[in-house]
C-alpha cells in the first residue's frame, strides 16, 4: 500500500493516550491518499473525509484539555494552530463541495502531509515535557 505519510518511531512522543492518536490519524491519511488514487467513489472519500475531520476535531480537543489542566504556557499558540487548520480544511471541503468534484484536490493531501508530520515532530513535542511533569504517561 503507498502511503503518504510512513510512520515511525519518530514520530513517537513518550505519551500512552496520544502516540496511538496521532497513529491513527496518520492512517486515515494514508486511507485518504489511497482511495483518492484508486477510485471516484465519492461516498467513499466523503465517508474517509469526514472520519478524519471528525477524528482530528477529538485529538485537538484531548490535547487542548490537558494544555487547560496543566495551564500549558503555550496552551495559547497551541489552540491558535489548531485553529488554522480546522479553517484550512473546511476551506478545502467547500472547495469540493461547491465544484462538485470526485477528487479531493492533491494540494489537500500536500497539506495533511506536510501538517501533520511538521505538527508532530514541531509543536506537539513541545508540549511532552509539561505532560510529562503533571504525571502523564
Ligand atoms: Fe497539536
Amino acid at each position: 500500500m503507498k502511503e503518504l505519510i510512513k510512520w515511525s518511531d519518530m514520530y513517537k512522543l513518550g505519551l500512552e493516550e496520544i502516540d496511538p492518536q496521532h497513529q491513527k490519524l496518520v492512517g486515515i491519511i494514508n486511507r485518504l491518499y489511497q482511495v483518492m488514487q484508486e477510485s471516484t467513489e465519492k461516498d467513499e472519500l466523503n465517508t474517509i473525509f469526514s472520519e478524519l475531520t471528525d477524528y482530528a476535531e477529538y485529538h485537538f480537543s484531548t490535547e487542548e484539555r490537558h494544555f487547560e489542566e496543566f495551564n500549558y504556557i503555550d496552551k495559547v499558540e497551541h489552540t491558535r494552530s489548531h485553529e488554522a487548520y480546522k479553517e484550512r480544511i473546511a476551506h478545502f471541503a467547500k472547495e469540493y463541495e461547491d465544484k462538485g468534484s470526485t477528487i479531493l484536490p492533491f494540494q489537500l493531501l500536500d497539506y495533511l502531509g506536510e501538517w501533520w508530520t511538521g505538527h508532530i515532530l514541531g509543536e506537539d513535542r513541545k508540549y511532552v515535557e509539561c505532560f510529562h511533569e503533571h504525571g502523564l504517561k
